[in-house]
């Protein structure tokens, strides 16, 4: 019986990994990390089949000795500034129960598209993918790189996407839709659902595979296109128009909403507020064609539709979190 271990499993992605596999692969003993008991109750008391490890990605001895027991390990938590994490991992799958006659063990990482994609030393994502890669041909390994990620998700902790906080922040603190600069820079887009289907495909080893269903539309025209949406969940007032602000206003809103200080200094370059901000201005333009090639096809494809489920759901939560 395959055992896969999944890092990050009560994650938008790897929420939706964890309920795929549990529902669709019946044979597949499963292992999750959970940062503490309570999410460990909420992801057994859905999944009974799943068994879970406390711990966090700062845990290196609990996760080499869970990769030692694993067939397959699915990362599908934060990879950036996470490399002893993933040394730990490999350094587990490396060392396999069973040893040399075990079957090679196999390592899904998930990484980012975000300027990845030029596979420059210096693109974000690329030091931690070098050392995924390293681990070949002892440990099988793909990895995916999601652009924009949409939808709800089963996950027990996070169904919204990651980026959903921060977009709304920014347009209560505009008052408006906004774009960077003249928002003319696209970014792919992929379904959660449609992205964990992916990760059960994976088949190659040493391989990047970019998560995108489609190229969407300029900035300018999706930010456009939400605003009847969020005209229709009351986020802003009627007839708002997109405005063009700079990336550096908006990575301050991502930080501080409404309590805008042009003055205060830009926040880190490693940021969460930085990363966001330059996933909403720059280009980001892959198609997941190497996934096509392996038999995958997006089922999800309306990024307006989505929102619709996604504005409301947010904020609700919202509400649910502030009344607590
Ligand atoms: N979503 C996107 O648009 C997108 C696009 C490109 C790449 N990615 C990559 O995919 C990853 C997952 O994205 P997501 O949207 O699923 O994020 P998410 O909903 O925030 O899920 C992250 C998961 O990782 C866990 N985690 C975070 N820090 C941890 C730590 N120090 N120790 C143990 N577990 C930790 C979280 O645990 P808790 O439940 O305890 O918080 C959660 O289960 C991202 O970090 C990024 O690297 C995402």
């Amino acid at each position: 019986m395959p055992k896969v271990f999944i890092m990050g499993g009560m994650g938008h992605i790897g929420g939706v990994i964890l309920d795929l596999l549990t529902r669709s692969h019946p044979e597949v003993e499963v292992r999750v990390l959970a940062r503490d008991q309570d999410k460990a109750d909420k992801v057994t008391s859905k999944y009974p089949r799943a068994q879970c490890v406390i711990g966090d990605f700062a845990s290196l001895d609990l996760i080499e000795m869970t990769c030692r027991g694993a067939d397959i390990v699915i990362n599908a938590g934060p990879d950036i500034t996470h490399d002893d994490t993933l040394k730990a991992v490999l350094q587990g799958l490396q060392h396999r129960e069973g040893g040399s006659g075990a079957k090679k063990p196999y390592l899904i990482h998930t990484s980012g598209a975000e300027q990845l994609v030029s596979m420059l030393d210096t693109a974000v994502h690329r030091v931690t993918a070098k050392l995924v890669l390293s681990a070949a041909p002892q440990v099988k390994v793909a990895i995916l790189a999601p652009a924009g990620v949409k939808g709800i998700s089963p996950s027990v902790c996070h169904p919204l996407p990651i980026t959903m906080p921060a977009i709304l922040q920014c347009v209560r603190a505009f008052k408006s839709p906004f774009m960077i600069c003249e928002g003319e820079n696209a970014v792919g887009m992929i379904h959660v659902l449609d992205l964990a289907r992916m990760y059960t495909v994976l088949v190659d080893d040493n391989a990047y595979y970019f998560g995108s269903a489609t190229d969407t539309p300029y900035r300018r025209d999706w930010m456009a296109g939400l605003a009847p949406l969020l005209e229709k969940h009351g986020v802003v007032e009627s007839g708002c128009t997109v405005k063009s602000v700079t990336a550096a206003e908006v990575a301050r809103r991502v930080l501080f909403g409404d309590d805008y200080d042009p003055d205060a200094p830009p926040p880190p370059l490693d940021s969460w507020a930085t990363h966001i901000t330059h996933g909403l201005g720059a280009n980001l333009r892959v198609r997941g064609s190497k996934m096509r090639k392996l038999g995958w096809e997006p089922e999800h494809l309306s990024y307006f539709e989505t929102m619709d489920e996604v504005i409301p759901a947010y904020l609700e939560r919202e509400k649910e979190t502030a009344a607590k």
